[in-house]
């Protein structure tokens, strides 16, 4: 008896595993559609609800109970927009150098920023700002030619019908009432489809999906109605494992990260909305230098900005937005459609290639005035200059052994001259696709 149960639980397991395997595509198969945002490596996420009225923590404020319920939700009453001009946040997010933004279109409070037909709770119906704040951000983003994202709770903690609610209490369980579960469903269902059908997402970010597991969400069904509307959409890792990238959120990866496609989330100072108190700003040369960070290793970032209830950027986040925008202007060639760099031990720093790999970037941080080194490149030099400035460099071959294979160690001479205002590029011309040696050095290599 036991072991027939055994077998049966075996066999439970190794279908549902089988059948997530057909859900979830393999790299190979998704390659195509995730090129552009491959070689797009930065986006914008926007965090834009009611919380921006008293400038209070997104949804978590009443969840944990800092704040009553019902007072977070009388923020609707302040929710203006009186100063919204989606062009100009579109133009802002193009001079930053971003190829796609993100913005929430429901938070985990369940305040839509559309008019959805599945309940009043939007910001049409229920704030002064009257209107749909997604229709015209996306046409603005699409004029400039950037993708667009939809970030979207899966949990929702204002519907009836949703279990959770405050932190220590809840509705109802699953197993209880899988009616009421399913009416959930039903209306999640509903303001997905209107996303898909009204806006067409290049992107869809989800979030909160940690409540419940990949067979209550019905993430395999999710996936494929989303992808019914548009087989070419994006979806993040947060659809417990049914998306197609991996989100790390505010936590920086030290060593590569395996999966092959991850987007760094991260805030400007320390909250994804407008919070007027929380003045932890990271300069801009901690933003670019986080950024340069994720790129080398094979990510994207996805750098969060919180307007105010009228719709107004925060200056310090302009300020970011800007200088990091000119920065790319400079060196952007290094960053943008480039490859993952070098595994450790070439160069202490990180480090980009062309996609044809007959180019290396090498990023230096902070301040540089002297030699540098790079190690185990087995290909010819042609040429080395700065990306900025496009100045060219003096190098030399340092300890090549005429009778061994083993190349020798490049120094490049980087007067601080030329050094960028932030963190400058150092552009190595090889004489075909980079070919190293990771040796240790023995004679028989
Ligand atoms: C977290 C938080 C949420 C925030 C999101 C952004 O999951 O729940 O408030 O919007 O991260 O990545």
């Amino acid at each position: 008896m036991k072991q027939h149960l055994c077998i049966s639980i075996l066999l439970t397991i190794l279908i549902s595993s089988l059948n997530a395997q057909q859900a979830i595509p393999s790299s190979e198969s998704i390659k195509n559609k995730m090129q552009w945002f491959a070689d797009a490596k930065l986006g914008i996420f926007i965090h834009w609800g009611i919380y921006s009225v008293k400038g209070v923590g997104e949804s978590w404020s009443f969840h944990n109970k800092w704040i009553p319920y019902s007072e977070y939700m009388s923020q609707l009453k302040g929710f203006t927009g009186a100063k919204y001009d989606p062009q100009a946040w579109a133009d802002l997010i193009k001079q930053s150098g971003a190829r796609y933004a993100v913005i929430t279109t429901k938070h985990h409070d369940g305040v839509a920023l559309w008019n959805t037909k599945a309940s009043d709770l939007n910001v049409v119906k229920k704030t002064p700002f009257k209107k749909d704040a997604i229709a015209p951000f996306f046409a603005a983003l699409r004029k400039d030619s950037i993708k667009c994202g939809a970030y979207f709770s899966l949990l929702d903690w204002s519907n009836p019908d949703y279990p959770g609610f405050l932190k220590d209490s809840s509705r109802y369980t699953i197993s209880q009432n899988p009616t009421r579960w399913k009416k959930f469903l039903q209306f999640n269902n509903l303001q997905m489809s209107e996303i898909m059908q009204q806006y067409r997402p290049d992107l869809i970010w989800f979030d909160g999906d940690w409540e419940h597991n990949a067979a209550e969400w019905e993430a395999s069904d999710v996936r494929k109605m989303l992808l019914s509307y548009n087989p070419e959409l994006i979806i993040n890792g947060r659809l417990t494992g049914y998306g197609d990238y991996e989100t790390p959120e505010q936590n920086f990866p030290v060593s590569r990260p395996a999966y092959k496609w991850w987007e760094l989330c991260m805030t400007t100072n320390d909250s994804w909305g407008f919070q007027p108190t929380d003045t932890a700003w990271k300069s801009p040369y901690e933003v670019i230098t986080i950024f340069v960070d994720a790129v080398a290793n094979g990510g994207n970032l996805l750098l969060d900005i919180g307007p105010r209830a009228d719709g107004s950027i925060p200056r310090e986040q302009i300020n970011i937005l800007k200088e990091l925008g000119d920065w790319n202007k400079r060196n952007g060639e290094s960053i943008f459609g480039t490859l993952p760099g070098l595994a450790s031990g070439h160069f202490y720093g990180p480090t980009t290639l062309s996609k044809d790999s007959t180019t290396l970037y090498l990023f230096l941080h902070g301040r540089t005035n002297g030699q540098i080194m790079l190690k185990g490149i087995r290909n010819n030099i042609k040429g080395v200059s700065v990306v900025g400035t496009n100045a060219s460099l003096s190098y030399k071959v340092v300890g090549k052994i005429s009778w061994s294979p083993i190349p020798g160690l490049v120094y490049i001479d980087v007067p601080e001259s030329q050094n960028d205002k932030y963190v400058t590029v150092v552009k190595v011309k090889l004489d075909g696709p980079i070919h190293l040696y990771r040796g240790k050095g023995g004679l028989s290599e």
